[in-house]
């Protein structure tokens, strides 16, 4: 099977992945629960996960990084625990569901929405953000780069506007976290939240917030937290703040051999290789008659992603046909970007969307541009 899915998850994981989850399966304690060797080997898996992420982000400390299950809980918490009701936010159609839905909630609650439009290409009109701010906007919540098109957010751009304004960013880095730089510091970012799984390379299950140090956010959840037994209020410190109950241990462990793995790999190599291979399938299928192809490819700096339709044919038919007849994996219908499918043109439709590992090959490659030909011209 070929597996063109990986801004859904990253299926091909290092080999020190999986032994360390394995190891961890056999050996792990409750993290912060206990002095007994099984514990503290948990405590020190999580304090070295949480170190490797805060350098690969350069955040101000590693107790600043909290783990949650994935981007979703990650930016559930940064909003419901930092939005008020009179609060405003300035968020982009390029957002996920993760974003929009805790957002829209949110919105019931008397904050106040305003939306960044794209173009056909899905590229965000940045000028909008200085017409959209208000005394009262108190964020900007958006994506680093839309899982649909591949688009990506100048965070530096966004994250000087923030400054300027004095406005918390909030990014969803689902798409880029492990695979482009981010830097909270100079981006200006307040909340960075991630998922393990996609190119960080981890284990499902796995993800996690970085919290800028001056910043407290009302938790989504309380309860067990292995310290101050006896208070009745669950810790304002970080991390234990915002990780109630027993961490995925397992998980992160194989998420530490993740974060050592991109360490020696370099993401820079990592980048340039996906980046190399979508270019050869955008060449490839872009000279196809019948193919059209969404998202904004003047440039390659741009998420491992070519989202198409084939003539006027379902998506979800085209995904189908190509996991049947040609064992290729893709993701096909909506892409939970609703306001994206929106601005592109794609919602009776739905797109076919192609994303790449730096484990795949050009062979690889060139079977599923093979395949696209063939579907086109049937
Ligand atoms: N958010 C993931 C995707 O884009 C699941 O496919």
């Amino acid at each position: 099977m070929i597996y063109f899915d990986n801004a859904a998850t990253s299926m091909k994981k290092p080999a020190p992945v999986i032994e360390a989850v394995v190891e961890a399966m056999t050996s792990l304690g409750n993290a912060g629960r206990g002095v007994n060797e099984a514990s503290l080997s948990a405590s020190r898996i999580a304090f070295e996960a949480r170190l490797y992420l805060n350098e690969l982000f350069n955040g101000a400390s590693p107790e600043q990084i909290a783990f949650t299950a994935n981007s979703t809980e990650s930016l559930n918490i940064a909003i419901k625990g930092l939005l008020n009701p009179g609060d405003h936010v300035i968020t982009t159609v390029l957002e996920h569901n993760s974003v929009l839905r805790p957002l829209y909630e949110m919105e019931k609650n008397g904050v106040s929405l305003s939306f960044v439009p794209a173009d056909d290409l899905g590229r965000p009109d940045y000028k909008a953000f200085e017409k959209m701010v208000r005394p009262e906007t108190k964020a900007i919540v958006c994506t680093h780069g839309s899982n649909l098109t591949g688009q990506l957010m100048d965070l530096h751009r966004i994250g000087a506007f923030a400054k300027a304004h004095d406005l918390l960013l909030i990014v969803d880095a689902s798409q880029t976290a492990g695979v482009f730089p981010i830097d909270v510091e100079a981006m200006n970012i307040a909340v960075l939240c991630f998922t393990g799984h996609k190119s960080l390379l981890g284990p499902q299950g796995t993800g996690g917030l970085y919290v800028r140090p001056d910043l407290p956010i009302r938790p989504l959840k309380t309860g067990g937290s292995g310290i101050k037994t006896f208070d009745r209020e669950h810790p304002a410190i970080m991390p234990t703040a915002l990780e109630a109950g027993t961490l995925n241990g397992h998980g992160i462990a194989g998420l530490r051999a993740a974060l050592l793995y991109l360490q020696e790999t370099g993401i820079d190599t990592i980048r340039a290789r996906e980046q190399t291979l979508m270019k050869r399938f955008y060449e490839g299928v872009s000279a196809i008659p019948g193919v059209r192809i969404y998202g904004d490819f003047s440039t390659m700096d741009r998420c491992p992603i070519v989202t198409l339709n084939i003539r006027d044919y379902d998506s979800s038919e085209v995904g189908d046909a190509l996991y049947t007849e040609f064992d290729i994996s893709v993701r096909s219908g909506g892409h939970c970007a609703p306001l994206m499918h929106e601005a592109l043109g794609t919602v009776a439709t739905g797109a076919v969307r192609f994303s790449f590992s730096h484990f795949n090959t050009e062979d690889e490659i060139d079977a599923g541009i093979e395949a696209v030909r063939s579907l086109a011209n049937m």
